[in-house]
């Protein structure tokens, strides 16, 4: 495959590239690329489009095994494509949880041929401690995902033993905490040396405590989401549809967030993509909302306003993801990657919309946003998965770890 005539961002600026692809990997970028005709490479004209490192989600819940009527892989890889990801990270509150080798290796088995981009999982801590089980899994899985509060699904660990066991035993540890709780974890951490993952930080507070850490050269690293950067509880109020942990916070943390991102102390954005049906969210108190389809417009929107800059942009949802969770491989446009790619058109006038969604859980949390940019076509490893709004019929996405 050759994609001719695109634009790269080189230091924020665009630059004309063309890219090389054999194998699923890029081969090369460079200047006039001239067509080889041997070689018998597709051709993709990208004039006017921009284009991107595919971008990697480190926090998803795809629903699926035992929730597959919210969302299951297929639809939920889809969605992603949709959105520009090409790689995403599954948590492991589905049912039965996440939380044996022997769950773990049957999600596996069972996500074979399902999804359209690449995947890995994350396993679960369980408070009856399962730490023999994280140890046995330690190399099938990114990280240990442990719920710190209460959130959707039953896997809070309180003992603080059995936490630290937990650590003991994994190499990167994903939490669920919030407030006083994120102190709590950066201490476990600390003492246990195991690197901490620190989920959608929600406050100036729990910043603060990131912050901390990282002046004290510990291994922790933040993630937002873009609900808690784009929506506060103006927006909640009386609307169940915006419940969620944690919770919408106050337009001074929206802002302590964005400060933080800009200050470099945010390592990765993760939607937490957490679909629930429109029904549920109506009747109950069911915490969650879908992600993977807006992610992208919304923080290129942010690029547009100059809240952020592009090159941090790609930083944040490409580079540091795939650092961070070891994505041997991804994550950049550089030669030797795998050709996870995006075309995106930045010059468009358009508003996210609730008809066409993807997800099964099929709203959205932010119909009438504006969107900075939409995704034309997606490449997982040199294959087109989506193209102009449609699929193509791959289920190609992968394991990656
Ligand atoms: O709002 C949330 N929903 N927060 C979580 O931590 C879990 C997620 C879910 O799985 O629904
Ligand atoms: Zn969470
Ligand atoms: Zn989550």
């Amino acid at each position: 495959m050759l994609i001719k005539n695109g634009l790269i961002f080189i230091n924020n600026k665009a630059v004309p590239k063309d890219i090389l692809i054999e194998n699923e990997k890029i081969i090369k970028i460079q200047d006039n690329i001239s067509v080889d005709s041997n070689k018998n490479h597709k051709i993709i004209d990208a004039k006017g489009k921009y284009i991107l490192p595919g971008i990697i989600d480190p926090h998803t819940h795809m629903r699926d095994p035992g929730l597959t009527y919210k969302e299951d892989f297929s639809t939920g890889s889809m969605a992603c494509a949709k959105g520009g990801i090409t790689t995403f990270l599954d948590m492991p509150n589905t049912i039965p949880n996440t939380i044996t080798e022997e769950e773990l290796l049957k999600k596996k088995q069972h996500s074979k041929n399902r999804s359209f981009v690449d995947y890995a999982f994350y396993f679960g801590g369980s408070k009856l401690d399962n730490s023999e089980e994280v140890k046995k899994v330690i190399d099938l899985s990114v990280a240990t995902k442990i719920f710190m509060n209460v959130s959707t699904g039953n896997m809070l660990v309180e003992d603080e033993k059995i936490l630290k066991n937990i650590f003991n035993n994994s190499k990167l540890v994903a939490v669920h905490a919030e407030g006083e709780m994120v102190k709590k974890a950066i201490e476990i951490s600390a003492e246990t040396k195991t690197p901490l993952y620190l989920c959608h930080l929600s406050t100036k507070k729990e910043i603060e405590y990131l912050k901390e850490a990282k002046n004290n050269n510990l291994k922790v690293y933040g993630e937002v989401t873009p609900h808690h950067l784009f929506l506060n509880e103006s927006n909640l109020k009386d609307n169940p549809l915006l419940i969620m942990k944690p919770e919408l916070k106050t337009k001074e943390d929206n802002e302590a967030l964005w400060e933080a991102i800009n200050e470099g102390i945010i390592d990765t954005i993760g939607t937490d993509h957490a679909p629930h049906t429109f029904e549920e969210k109506s009747n109950n108190s069911i915490y969650g909302i879908p992600g993977v389809e807006n992610s992208l417009e919304l923080m290129l929107q942010a690029v547009k306003e100059k809240k952020i800059t592009i090159e941090k942009l790609i930083q944040l949802m490409s580079e540091n993801p795939s650092k961070i969770f070891g994505l041997k491989s991804k994550g950049n446009l550089k030669v030797g990657y795998d050709a996870d790619i995006i075309l995106v058109d930045l010059n468009i006038d358009e508003k996210i919309s609730d008809k066409n969604i993807i997800s099964k859980c099929n709203w959205t949390p932010y119909k009438s946003f504006n969107k900075g940019g939409k995704v034309m076509m997606t490449i997982v490893r040199g294959n087109i998965v989506f193209n102009n709004g449609k699929f193509n019929n791959l289920k190609i996405g992968k394991e990656v770890v």
